[in-house]
């Protein structure tokens, strides 16, 4: 995970501005969302990423439907962290489309990415350390008194009813991030995300370095979102994982789509030894689901 991407997600510090985005070519894009699926919220199209000479991503499609989950795999450089930076606004793609509820949507910034419901949860950076709890949740958008100053006190009860509606039940809205253990600071950094009312929450290798329990913790959160009703994209190496949560799994090689399946069509060994060959090869894919 790239430092500077994260440290330009936590100084995200603007207001949410919805008037900033640009929707185009509003009527076509319903048609094409919704030809496949009324329930399309975020569709990618043809998209294509250079960086330099390297050609990351080479024409990916992508979708999410509300409230489901996907499992998004692949082998290491496969553009997996690339295409959800393009979907956060944190990289502009170089070229194709990108829908989000039915509307062609323009990224600019990860504030447009925010604006529209789409938070993004990058491994261990996402929070500030020295910040409180409290602090971490509102980072960018605190709560303002009648006088404009911070109001501390709205911060410390929402954020506390936010970690408690996940069953993260947390000592103080005051105690520091970095007392926190791996899980428990997914844990804050995806209640942020809830009490923002996100539609849709991309978590970027959210277990990886983490304990058994902390795992199981992570897997539960994300449960908890599809129960309310918030997608979830999944980037993980460990299949088990995303094998647990995941309706649905979509896997790149070399930035091109290789395998988009439902899960219950496919198994861990199957779609292991697809990806470590980085091709379908002779298989076929029974399990493939296309779309
Ligand atoms: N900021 C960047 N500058 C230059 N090249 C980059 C940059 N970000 C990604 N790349 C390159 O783009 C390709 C895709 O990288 P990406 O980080 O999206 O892969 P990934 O699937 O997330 O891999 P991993 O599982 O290792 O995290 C790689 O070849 C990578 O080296
Ligand atoms: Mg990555």
């Amino acid at each position: 995970m790239e430092r500077s991407a994260q440290a330009s997600t936590n100084n995200e510090e603007e207001l949410l501005d919805t008037e900033s985005l640009s929707y185009v070519s509003k009527a076509a894009a319903t048609e094409e969302a919704t030809s496949t699926d009324g329930e399309v919220l975020l569709k990618m199209v043809g998209i294509h990423k250079w960086f330099g000479r390297v050609h990351a991503l080479r024409g990916v499609n992508f979708a999410v439907h509300r409230g489901e989950v996907v499992g998004l795999c692949g082998d290491n450089g496969a553009g997996k962290s690339t295409l959800i930076k393009v979907a956060s606004g944190y990289h502009t793609a170089d070229a194709g489309q990108i829908f989000f509820e039915g509307r062609e949507v323009k990224l600019r910034s990860p504030k447009d990415a925010r604006a529209l419901g789409i938070e993004t949860v990058y491994q261990e950076q996402a929070l500030c350390p020295h910040l409180s709890i409290a602090r971490n949740i509102f980072m960018g958008r605190e709560p303002t008194t009648v006088l404009g100053l911070i109001d501390q006190r709205t911060m410390n009860e929402e954020s506390m009813q936010a970690l408690a509606s996940m069953g993260l039940r947390l000592r103080s809205p005051h105690a520091l991030v970095s007392a926190l253990s791996g899980g428990q600071r997914q844990g804050v950094a995806i209640a942020r995300a809830i009490h923002f009312k996100a539609k849709l929450v991309i978590l970027d290798e959210p277990t990886i370095a983490l304990s058994v329990k902390e795992v199981r913790e992570v897997l539960d959160f994300v449960r908890h979102l599809r129960d309310q009703g918030v997608a979830v994209v999944f980037i993980t190496h460990t299949l088990h994982h995303v094998f647990s949560v995941a309706d649905r799994i979509v896997v790149l090689a070399h930035g091109c789509n290789l395998v988009d399946v439902r899960t219950k069509d496919t198994d861990v060994d199957e779609l292991s030894d697809i990806i470590a060959r980085g091709t379908l090869g002779d298989v076929v894919p029974t399990t493939q689901h296309a779309r």
